[in-house]
């Protein structure tokens, strides 16, 4: 696919088919995103991205855990469990995508930077492989646990976003963008 083109059409995914009724992405499309995504810029070569991909008993516990946050003292209802599920259970994959934790302010936020730049280019990839991801950023990816259950210590790693790969129920939507010219300005 044209650079261009995946740029261009690449949407965010929110609602995911199970991978037994459809939804299943094979590794190497996995594999190809991670060296996508290894091959971003990073200024000084500081390296700042980390990938934790999520095995069949992680997801699970991160479900369990996504499930707490939105229903802390009851059992979801079936509506929001069928929700949940479509969310945080169905998507074939999970990365984790983490920074390394440096004191410099400045080397810090060049360093975010780059971790998007590496997110971004995961989420070109799987979407030129003909699949469809997620960068989410709430409570679920920023939550203590999280840290537990990936074996992230916050200590030395930020978790900046979870990936969520696979093949949505339907075509996601594209949002209403604010017009280009708002954006730019030419000086004379
Ligand atoms: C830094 C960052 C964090 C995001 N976090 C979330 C999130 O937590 N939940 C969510 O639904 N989408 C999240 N998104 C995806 C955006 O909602 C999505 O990119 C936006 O709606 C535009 O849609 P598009 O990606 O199809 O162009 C995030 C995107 C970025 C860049």
């Amino acid at each position: 696919m044209d650079t261009r083109q995946a740029i261009l059409e690449r949407r965010t995914a929110h609602l995911w088919k199970a991978p037994e009724h459809g939804g299943a992405v094979p590794d190497v499309v996995v594999k190809r995103a991670l060296e996508a995504a290894h091959a971003a810029p990073c200024h000084k070569f500081t390296w700042p991205w980390g990938f934790v991909w999520a095995g069949a008993e992680t997801r699970a516990e991160i479900f369990d855990l996504g499930i707490s946050l939105k229903c802390p003292n009851k059992d979801p209802s079936p509506r929001l469990l069928e929700k949940l599920t479509a969310k945080l259970k169905n998507p074939a994959h999970l990365v984790a995508v983490t920074q390394t934790v440096v004191e410099d302010p400045y080397t810090s936020k060049e360093d975010y930077a780059a971790c998007a730049c590496a997110i971004q280019n995961m989420a070109l990839s799987i979407h030129a492989d003909g699949f469809a991801s997620k960068w989410s950023s709430g409570g679920l990816t920023s939550h203590t646990q999280s840290y537990k259950l990936l074996g992230v210590d916050p200590n030395t790693h930020t978790i900046i976003g979870f990936v969520w790969i696979g093949v949505p129920q339907t075509t996601p939507e594209k949002p209403a963008r604010s017009p280009l010219n708002t954006h730019i300005r030419r000086t004379p």
